[in-house]
C-alpha cells in the first residue's frame, strides 16, 4: 500500500518580516518547502499534496518545480491545521493508503523517522504522532499519554497549568490511513481559544471512538521549525553540521569541515577529498576518488572518478567533468562536457562546449560563446591542443588531434590533425629594440617627458 504526504505550506510566516513566503526562504540552497518534499521522495511517496495559501502561485510554482507530479491545493483562508489538511481531500480522492502530514517550514524530518511511523501504523496503531521532549515546551502542543498510549493533544493556549508541565510535545507530523485522516479532520470544530480548526484534536476524537493512537519520539533537533530569520540561520548551521558529519561517515575526507558548505541534495562518493572553503550549490554529484581543492564553488555539475578540481575553480550548471580530467585555478566551466583526462588548468572560461578526451586547453583560453544575443557551442575533439590565450569564437569545431597556436582568435572550424594559427605574424627589426631604448633614456636625461 502506498503513502501520500500532505505538506502544509499555506501560512504567511509573519515573523520572517519578508515579502517572500516563508517556505520559499532557502536552506542549504533550496526552498524550505523542498526539504519536506524531499522526505516524501525518500520514502517513495506515491502522492505529494502541497497545501498553499499565502502567495499561492509562487509556492505552487516551487512545488511543481520540485516535482511535476505534486498535487497543489489551495487553502484560501488559513483557518487552522485541520482545515488545511481537509483541502487535500480532492487530491486524495480514491487514494487508499497512508497519509503523512508534514509542515513546509520543518525541514529536518528524516525519512527513517517517517518509516518508523509507518511501522507503528502497520503494527495496528490508527494514528501515529511524532513527538519530542522539548527543552522549552513553550507554545508547542502537549501530548497527553496514559500507559504509553496517546490520549489527546492539547494546544498550549488551551492547556491547564498541569498540562503545561508536560515536556512531551507535538512536532506536527502525523500519520494515519488517508481516508480516516480526512474523516477525522472533517469532524474537528474551532471551539477553542484561538478559534482555529486544530488538527491535533483528531487524537481525542479518535480515542473517543476506541481507535488506537501512538507517539513515536524523535530528537528535538529533527522537529526544528523555521519561524524567523534567526531560526533559518540556526537551521542552516544544523543542516551543515549534519551534512559534514554524514559525508565523513560515508568516507569523504574534509580537510576543514566547518568551512565546507553542502546543498540539500549534494551527493559525494567514497574517498573524495575536499579541501577547505569549498561550496556546493544544488545538484552536484562527485564520484569516488575525485578531489575538490580549496576555494572551489560547484553547482549543477557532475565530477567523475579521479578528476581534480581547483583550487579556485568554479563549476556552473551543466558541467560534466570526465574521469581523471583536471580543472585548475581560476577556471570557470558552464554547460560543458570535459572528456576523460582532458585538462583546463589555468585561467579559462569554458562555456557551452564539448572537450574531447585528453585534450589540453592552454592557460587563458576563452570560449566566446555569446554574441550579445545568442549562445553558441564550441566543440573540440579528442587529443587536441589549444595553445594559451586562444579565443574560440563559437559556433566553432576543432577536430581530433588539431593544434591551435597560442594567442589565436579562432573563427573558423579546424579540421582533424590541422595546425591553426590565427594571429598577427611576428616581425623582427634588427637592432631596433636597443636603439629605441637608448633614444628614450636620452630624452629622460634631458628632463623631457614622454
Ligand atoms: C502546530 C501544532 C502544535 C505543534 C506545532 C509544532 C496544531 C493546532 N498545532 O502549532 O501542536 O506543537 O505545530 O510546530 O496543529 N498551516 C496551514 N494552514 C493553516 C494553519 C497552518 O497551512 O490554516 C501551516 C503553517 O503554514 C505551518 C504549519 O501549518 O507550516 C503549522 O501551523 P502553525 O500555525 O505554525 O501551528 P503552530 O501554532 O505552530
Ligand atoms: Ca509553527
Amino acid at each position: 500500500m502506498g503513502t501520500a504526504i500532505i505538506v502544509l505550506a499555506a501560512g504567511k510566516g509573519t515573523r520572517m518580516h519578508s515579502d517572500r513566503p516563508k517556505v520559499l526562504h532557502k536552506l542549504a540552497g533550496a526552498p524550505l518547502l523542498y526539504h519536506a518534499m524531499r522526505a516524501g521522495e525518500l520514502i517513495a511517496a506515491e502522492r505529494t499534496v502541497v497545501v498553499v495559501g499565502h502567495a499561492a502561485s509562487d509556492v505552487q510554482a516551487a512545488a511543481l518545480n520540485f516535482t511535476e507530479e505534486a498535487l497543489v491545493v489551495e487553502q484560501a483562508e488559513q483557518l487552522g491545521t485541520a482545515h488545511a489538511v481537509l483541502q487535500a481531500a480532492p487530491a486524495l480522492e480514491g487514494f487508499e493508503g497512508e497519509a503523512i502530514v508534514l509542515y513546509g517550514d520543518t525541514p529536518f524530518i528524516a525519512a527513517a523517522t517517517l518509516e518508523e511511523m509507518l511501522g507503528l501504523r502497520a503494527a495496528g496503531h490508527d494514528i501515529v504522532v511524532l513527538g519530542f521532549r522539548a527543552a522549552e515546551p513553550g507554545r508547542y502542543g502537549r501530548l497527553i499519554t496514559a500507559d504509553g498510549r496517546l490520549e489527546a493533544i492539547i494546544e498550549a493556549t488551551d492547556a491547564t497549568p498541569d498540562q503545561l508541565e508536560i515536556n512531551l510535545c507535538n512536532s506536527g507530523v502525523v500519520c494515519a490511513d488517508a481516508q480516516r485522516l480526512l474523516d477525522l479532520a472533517g469532524r474537528v470544530d474551532n471551539q477553542n481559544r484561538s478559534g482555529e480548526f486544530y488538527l491535533t484534536d483528531i487524537v481525542a476524537i479518535a480515542r473517543a471512538e476506541g481507535l488506537r493512537a501512538a507517539v513515536h519520539i524523535c530528537e528535538e533537533e529533527e522537529t526544528l521549525g523555521v519561524n524567523s530569520r534567526g531560526d533559518l540561520a540556526e537551521a542552516e548551521a544544523v543542516f551543515q553540521a549534519r551534512a559534514r558529519a554524514d559525508a565523513m561517515e560515508a568516507g569523504v575526507t574534509l580537510a576543514e569541515p566547518s568551512s565546507v558548505y553542502f546543498a540539500y541534495d549534494t551527493v559525494i562518493g567514497r574517498d573524495v577529498e575536499i579541501g577547505p572553503n569549498v561550496v556546493f550549490g544544488p545538484e552536484v554529484t562527485i564520484e569516488t576518488g575525485a578531489e575538490i581543492r580549496a576555494f572551489s564553488h560547484l553547482e549543477g555539475c557532475h565530477v567523475a572518478e579521479g578528476a581534480v578540481i581547483g583550487p579556485f575553480a568554479r563549476l556552473r550548471p551543466g558541467t560534466d567533468v570526465g574521469e581523471d580530467a583536471r580543472v585548475g585555478n581560476f577556471v570557470e566551466v558552464k554547460a560543458a562536457t570535459l572528456g576523460r583526462g582532458a585538462k583546463v588548468n589555468h585561467l579559462s572560461y569554458i562555456g557551452d562546449a564539448t572537450i574531447g578526451e585528453r585534450t589540453n586547453i592552454g592557460a587563458g583560453t576563452i570560449t566566446c560563446n555569446y554574441d550579445g544575443v545568442f549562445k553558441h557551442r564550441t566543440e573540440i575533439g579528442e587529443g587536441a591542443f589549444v595553445g594559451s590565450n586562444a579565443a574560440l569564437v563559437a559556433p566553432v569545431q576543432i577536430g581530433d588531434g588539431a593544434v591551435i597556436g597560442s594567442g589565436s582568435v579562432v573563427t573558423e572550424d579546424v579540421a582533424e590533425g590541422d595546425l591553426a594559427l590565427a594571429r598577427g605574424r611576428q616581425v623582427a627589426k634588427g637592432g631596433r629594440g636597443r636603439e629605441m631604448m637608448a633614444k628614450l633614456r636620452a630624452q629622460k636625461a634631458k628632463g623631457n617627458k614622454a
